[in-house]
């Protein structure tokens, strides 16, 4: 069998609140996601028995620490049949930046086990595994603009379009989620509660993307100072070129800039790199091209 490549397409988190302690460790979430057109490739090939991972990225462990691998294990088991899977993956996105990366994988190995085995998953089935995987796997078997409640893995589509121009500053060094949200917890009381919720407002229609923020945003930079740093110079390019908005993507360590205008986007790029910042430039996806852009046609775009 030839192996089959898909695009794991990566997220941002237009805006995040907090909304308490739920047992278990988790916290309840209101969030808004959204696609952008960075993403990793995941190749993906039949074989007799077993599962392999291997990625391009030092960073990525190709064990069953792996959560793509835990994604195939589970395959394997709904699947009941004796069944392998090596796996490929052509990292693009940062690993814990908060852009969903590992999550997006694991979420892209359910679909397409469920595709290329011909299993035809009623959907219900496949959220519930996904939920098992981890809080941010299930936005990714839908994709587009969606708000996310309960630990996030609760998912209802949004019928909007998002034209905004996208520059994602990529977190470098990693920040763990659960030490931000330990953070997060920690700081609870000095966190005065808002009385409107401006994710309620924008879900009404009410507000637009820039009225939203992130409250993750002090823990993370509590846990890694360095993140200080980016979101002052992420913020003072964003307002000297015109960014409608400017703010952090999940529990860190990646930022985003949006903008109306591809020239003003430009604009930012140059100033960044001026501060030593890495910039990315991509575009939203809506939730029809998240469905149509995930498996890419043979032959294999020659590997890098
Ligand atoms: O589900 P996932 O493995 O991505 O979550 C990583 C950690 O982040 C959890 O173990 C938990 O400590 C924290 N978390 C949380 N509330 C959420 C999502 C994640 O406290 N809604």
């Amino acid at each position: 069998m030839k192996p089959r490549a898909f695009r794991s397409f990566a997220k941002i988190n237009l805006g995040l609140e907090v909304q308490g302690q739920l047992p278990g460790g988790y916290h309840e979430l209101k969030t808004i996601f959204a696609t952008v057109s960075l993403h990793d490739i995941v190749e993906i090939e039949e074989t007799t028995r077993g599962i392999s991972v291997r990625s391009d990225h030092p960073g990525v462990p190709e064990d069953e620490t792996n959560i793509a691998w835990r994604a195939a294990a589970l395959m394997q088991k709904i699947a009941g049949r004796r069944r392998g899977v090596r796996i490929t993956l052509h990292k693009h996105i940062a690993p814990g930046g908060g852009l969903g990366g590992g999550s997006s994988n694991a979420a892209t190995v359910l679909r397409a086990l469920d595709r290329i085995w011909e299993l035809d998953l009623p959907k219900p089935r496949l959220v519930e595994a996904a939920k098992s995987l981890g809080a941010d796997v299930p936005y990714f078997l839908v994709g587009g603009p969606a708000l996310g409640l309960g630990r996030g893995d609760l998912i209802q589509p949004l019928g909007l379009r998002l034209a905004d121009r996208v520059l994602l500053v990529q977190g470098k060094g990693g920040v763990s989620t659960a030490a931000v949200f330990r953070q997060f917890a920690e700081r609870a009381g000095k966190n005065p509660r808002r009385r409107r919720s401006p994710i309620d407002m924008f879900v009404q229609g009410l507000g637009g993307v820039s009225s939203l923020r992130n409250d993750l945003e002090p823990a993370a930079i509590g846990v890694s100072p360095d993140l200080g740093r980016v979101a002052r110079e992420v913020r003072r390019v964003g307002r000297a070129t015109g960014a409608t908005t400017a703010a952090m993507s999940g529990s860190g360590s990646s930022f985003f800039l949006l903008f109306e205008g591809a020239a003003q986007r430009v604009a930012a790029g140059r100033l960044l790199e001026k501060a030593g910042v890495e910039t990315l430039p991509c575009a939203f996806l809506s939730r029809r091209a998240f469905r149509e852009r995930f498996e890419i046609p043979r032959p294999l775009p020659k590997r890098r």
